[in-house]
């Protein structure tokens, strides 16, 4: 059976440093979900689309050409709103499903990232990480990201993003965030890159024994 790495978390938790570096650690293929849902608002919002409005968003997620991924305005702040936002729709999860499903059937194995991970997409993931931290610390390395990507924007809005995200993310009832029971916490709060991963590693490295998979 494949060895699917599942790591689920909030926004700007570093779930995606982890998962990377567990893909590049493993030799396995990543898949960022965020960005996914992140290209639907965008093709929503150029189409002048309602992101509220179900219908046009679930037509936004079938006609998804996955180049759209790679448009440096998927990883802006308004993207990042706009995913939240278009991910509340079930027609849009339905839509994406496939396509994440299928990846995470691909052999040897593969890192996957997002919200609902290890809930819905690959509940049987052998390796699943919850990755979280304190808003605070969260909204702090957004605010720097993003000021590095050249966008002017005050750590303070960016901490109410975060909040709100949280809430929406969490309180949706369409496969809202939340970390499955058989997954491992990693708080990163008081952690640096390399602390995250070498636990990170850990808790894989612990499921591939009991897998009965060797350390790759
Ligand atoms: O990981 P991110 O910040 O790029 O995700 C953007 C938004 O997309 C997030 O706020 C909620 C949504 N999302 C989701 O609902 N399910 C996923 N598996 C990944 C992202």
């Amino acid at each position: 059976m494949a060895f699917i790495i599942a790591v689920d978390g909030p926004a700007a938790s570093g779930k995606g440093t982890v998962a990377s570096r567990l893909a590049a650690l493993y030799g396995y293929p990543m898949l960022d979900t965020g960005l996914l849902y992140r290209a639907v608002g965008v093709r929503l919002l150029e189409a002048g689309g309602d992101l509220d409005d179900a219908t046009a968003a679930e037509a936004a997620a079938r006609g998804l050409d996955l180049a759209e991924l790679e448009k440096a305005q998927v990883r802006t702040r308004a993207a990042g709103e706009a995913a939240s936002r278009v991910a509340v729709h079930p027609g849009v999860r339905a839509a994406l499903f496939d396509l994440q499903r299928g990846f995470t059937l691909r052999e040897p194995g593969s890192v996957i990232d997002g919200r609902d991970i290890g809930t819905v997409i690959a509940p049987e993931a052998p390796a699943k990480l919850f990755v979280t931290a304190r808003p605070e610390v969260r909204a702090d390395r957004r605010w720097k990201q993003l000021l590095g990507q050249g966008e002017t924007v005050a750590y303070d809005e960016i901490l109410a993003d975060i909040r709100k995200r949280d809430e929406r993310d969490g309180g949706r009832a369409s496969a809202p965030m939340t970390q499955a029971p058989d997954a491992v916490l990693l708080d990163t709060s008081e952690m640096t890159i390399q602390q995250a991963f070498d636990a990170a590693r850990r808790i894989v490295e612990t499921a591939r024994a009991r897998s009965g998979d060797l350390p790759g």
